[in-house]
């Protein structure tokens, strides 16, 4: 990390965002290297799903539960469509959704940062229409972010290969929850140009989900006579198993979907092979194949660049971890498994690629977006989100506790002494005065005192810190 002499990060202040229909994540540039922004349960990705909690209040970012009604998923697809959504009572708009999502990224960015952020280069699928373009931007600004780029999910892809990317063609497979891209690139001395694309909105790993709820339910109808097909909540849940059982099969070669208690008088265990899972998923992975090809057939016709100048398979998206969809790609190109990169982690290329993309943007000192009605929209929306709740402390206190970290209220101003003091005690415990200041700072942030109050401990810290720092 880039380091100040006094110990402090420079972040760089433009945020790249990865909007998925299954999950969202951010990356920023701390100066040098490119860091993804983890939230509070220490994940790089974060659900694009938005429910409530019991209080009523919006939560983003939450995993959808088994049995929750009212979680939105999948968003990202209907940006754009004029679609109206119900949830709490009201009504609303697919880009107030997404808003939401957007506002708890910028959020844990901030966190992460310790500095507000106002600008960010988005991510958005190759066959986003114009409407779906806009919808995204006004989300942004709903959360409000200046949007300094909307960058093409393969161009990302293909810029997360870095400095390693040799000058080359690349095939960027990119299969996500709900959509498939293939894109032939052509990564030159720091630029990259899509040559040729195609793809579809709907196939991804929500599909091979259906398509193993579907058999469990085939199962369970032949061995207790029951159809449980129509039953919403029912589906939900083996839904959520099955997309688990699913990961598991990317490992293992068997595994059982567990479903007990379905109704009163079912409780189901599914078993389910790798064997099996591969042939429910070919026909999906075969059109994968075929619009791959409708890629590098665009790619030739325009370029003049084809199937044997490729040099490398890149992989995006959560799906692409399947190995059967490795293989296939292999035999597809008739290659050994070395062309197939799989040294990234497919679920952070897009985001990462955005966050390098960033970097070319200068950093805002306010939100510049101002329509009228923006500011107040925003604003409900905020007033709509739930308080991010603090994480539960550890079961067991450990043997010899060290200083508490600076909590997540802790004000942006003092957030990077706070750490960087936080650090140091870490390191030396026996700092006394530094000590002191730290934890009367500390206590003054999680009781919320006035801001006064904590402008003066905040001040003092600093003095302290500056004084103690080697
Ligand atoms: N180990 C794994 N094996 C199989 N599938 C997996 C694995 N890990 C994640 N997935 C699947 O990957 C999908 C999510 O991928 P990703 O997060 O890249 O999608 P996304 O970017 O949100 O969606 P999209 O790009 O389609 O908008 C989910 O369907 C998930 O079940
Ligand atoms: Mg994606």
């Amino acid at each position: 990390m880039t380091e100040h002499p006094d110990g402090y990060a420079f972040f760089h202040r433009v945020v790249g965002i990865d909007l998925g229909s299954s999950s969202c994540a951010v990356s920023v540039w701390d100066g040098a290297k490119l860091l993804m922004v983890r939230g509070p349960t220490g994940a790089a990705t974060m659900p694009a799903s938005v429910g409530q909690d019991r209080a009523g209040q919006v939560v983003a970012g939450v995993p959808p539960a088994d049995d929750a009604e009212t979680v939105i998923a999948d968003i990202k697809r209907r940006l754009g469509t004029g679609e109206q959504i119900r949830f709490r009572g009201r009504t609303y708009q697919p880009r107030e959704v997404c808003a939401f999502l957007m506002i708890e990224l910028k959020r844990q960015a901030e966190v992460f940062v310790g500095e507000p952020i106002h600008d960010a280069v988005v991510t958005v699928a190759t066959a986003a229409g114009e409407a779906q373009r806009r919808a995204l931007r006004e989300a942004a600004g709903l959360a409000q972010l200046n949007v300094r780029r909307l960058v093409e999910d393969p161009v990302a892809a293909a810029m997360a290969l870095g400095a390693d990317a040799r000058p080359g063609t690349y095939a960027i497979f990119d299969l996500g929850g709900g959509t498939f891209d293939a894109s032939v690139v052509r990564v030159g001395d720091g630029t990259v140009d899509v040559l040729g694309t195609a793809g579809d909105q709907r196939l991804g790993g929500d599909d091979f989900d259906e398509l193993i709820v579907a058999y469990a339910l085939r199962q369970i109808r032949e061995r207790h006579h029951v159809d449980l097909s129509r039953d919403p909540a029912i589906r939900r849940r083996i839904r959520w198993e099955a997309e688990i059982r699913k990961r598991e099969l990317s490992a293992a070669d068997n595994t059982t979907l567990e479903l007990p208690v379905l109704t009163a008088t079912v409780s189901a265990s599914v078993p389910l092979s790798r064997r099996a899972f591969e042939a429910m998923i070919e026909p999906d992975v075969q059109r994968t194949l075929d619009l791959l090809t409708e890629a590098i057939a665009a790619a030739r016709a325009a370029h003049g660049v084809g199937w044997g100048d490729i040099d490398q398979v890149v992989l995006a998206g959560g799906s692409t971890r399947i190995p059967a969809i490795r293989d296939r790609l292999a035999g597809y190109f008739g290659w050994g498994a070395a062309r197939i990169r799989t040294d990234l982690d497919p679920d952070e290329m897009v985001a990462r690629g955005a966050g390098l993309v960033a970097r070319d943007y200068e950093a805002a000192s306010l939100f510049e977006g101002s329509p009228v009605g923006l500011l107040s929209a925003s604003l409900r929306l905020r007033a709509e989100l739930a308080v991010p709740e603090a994480l539960p402390p550890p079961e067991e206190p450990p043997e010899a506790p060290g200083p508490p970290g600076p909590p997540a209220e802790t004000p942006a101003d003092f957030r990077r002494v706070a750490e960087a003091t936080y650090m140091l005690l870490l390191q030396d415990g026996d700092l006394g005065a530094l000590e002191v200041a730290y934890g009367s700072f500390i206590s003054a942030v999680q009781a919320a005192a006035p801001d006064a109050r904590l402008a003066e401990l905040g001040a003092a810290l600093e003095e302290e810190y500056q004084r103690a720092s080697p």
